[in-house]
């Protein structure tokens, strides 16, 4: 048997495969503190599981529309037309089995073989996994350390070809957790507009912001942006509803047309009970969010702090998401010479997972993750400071 090329070439995701690492290590009995996760360590709000729970008992438990409940479609049109007041209706939206599936859905729509797709450097993992599945060529675009790791939008007309299909944003930015301002992106904006090109913009994290920074997306130029703009969300990280499995894009009506056919035949449609469920999430109390706000806030001085006084480590400023990045080239040695090596390390020394900055593109960094309880996150950058103090001179 012979797999496609496009698979082979894939790996797994290594945040995934860090947290599977993490749980092989705690069922051998090892005190293990994950520092590599990507999701909130909170469960869903009582309100949006008793809206599950209701779905199920009124027999809410057949196919949905193809393209989500309507109920959902409207309530994130609406929320993308407060946001930024661009008229938004049911038809520019589709509900998807997680933010990923809606990236997924959207590369297979936009991408053909050897088209160009840009995506600036550190990245989130599956970018460039699924943009090669579509049959795409990731661009990368490095961003500086010394910029807060902010995309410079000259850096990607620059890189722009004729083969060029789309540009990804992610902001806030997992791993970097960098807020793109909007000037930067009216910036993109205008380069899409008159190359004709699409952003996607990956808004996974626009609630989780720091020492007041605020979100902005392309969709900040007014309609005009509306066009080129593909906007990408999830309740999984906002409401903790990793496990719900519902996503969202929000975009141009023809592009949406294509993602809800692709869909008709992929999954039909995302869970029933999570819709109800997400209807909830979007229109319902928002208290819960609010109080992870307040718990990310005060881990993320701890870390920041923490980081910083540890030997061989710098650290800037992650203004959104629950990422530090921080550099850690300063601690390698001729035993230790990249990130990789220095997260194994620090399973076997101090048993703190992280994932090392080369999943995301750039080595020499590593992603840690403050979605963690605090006393327990205390604990892993001690003994990742202990461990450190061993081999940097
Ligand atoms: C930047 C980013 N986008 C999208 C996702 C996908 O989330 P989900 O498929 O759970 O909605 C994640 C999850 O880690 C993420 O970090």
């Amino acid at each position: 048997m012979e797999i496609v090329d496009r698979l082979t070439q894939i790996s797994p995701s290594a945040t995934l495969a860090s947290a599977e690492k993490a749980a092989r290590l705690v069922a051998q009995g090892l005190d293990v503190i994950d520092l590599g996760q990507g999701l909130p360590d909170f469960s869903t709000p009582k309100n949006i599981c008793n809206a599950g729970i209701t779905a199920i008992s009124e027999g809410h438990t057949r196919y949905t529309a193809n393209s989500g409940l309507p109920e959902l479609r409207d309530a994130i049109a609406e929320r993308y037309g407060t946001l930024y007041g661009v008229e938004y209706d049911r038809s520019e939206t589709i509900i998807t089995c997680g933010g990923k599936h809606a990236l997924y859905s959207a590369f297979q729509a936009l991408v053909e073989d050897g088209d160009e797709v840009i995506i600036p450097t550190p990245y989130w993992v599956s970018f460039p996994a699924q943009v090669r599945i579509a049959g795409g060529q990731p661009v990368f675009v490095g961003t500086r350390e010394e910029d807060d790791f902010i995309v410079n939008a000259q850096d990607i007309d620059d890189a722009c070809s004729e083969k060029t299909k789309a540009i990804i944003l992610n902001t806030p930015s997992n791993p970097s957790g960098a807020v793109i301002p909007s000037s930067v992106l009216k910036d993109i904006g205008r380069i899409a507009i008159d190359r004709d090109l699409v952003i996607v913009v990956d808004e996974t994290y626009d609630q989780f912001l720091y020492e007041g920074a605020t979100h902005s997306s392309p969709l900040g130029l007014g309609s005009e942006a509306k066009p080129v703009t593909l906007s990408i969300g999830s309740c999984s990280k906002t409401w903790a509803m990793t496990g719900w499995r519902i996503g969202w894009a929000t975009g141009p009506r023809k592009l949406i047309g294509s993602m809800s056919r692709l869909q008709s035949h992929l999954t039909s449609n995302p869970t029933s009970i999570s819709q109800w469920a997400a209807v909830e999430a979007l229109t319902g109390d928002q208290s819960a969010v609010a109080d992870m706000l307040a718990a990310f806030s005060e881990r993320r001085e701890v870390v920041l702090k923490q980081l910083r006084s540890m030997p061989g480590v710098t650290c800037g400023q992650p203004m959104g998401s629950f990422y530090a990045f921080p550099n850690v080239s300063g601690t390698f040695n001729n035993r230790i010479t990249t990130s990789d090596d220095l997260a194994t390390y620090l399973i076997d020394e101090a048993q703190v997972v992280t994932v090392p900055g080369s999943a995301f593109g750039r080595d020499g960094f590593l992603r840690v993750s403050f979605a963690v309880e605090i006393n327990r996150l205390q604990e892993a950058l001690h003994r990742i400071s202990e461990a450190l103090s061993a081999i940097v001179v």
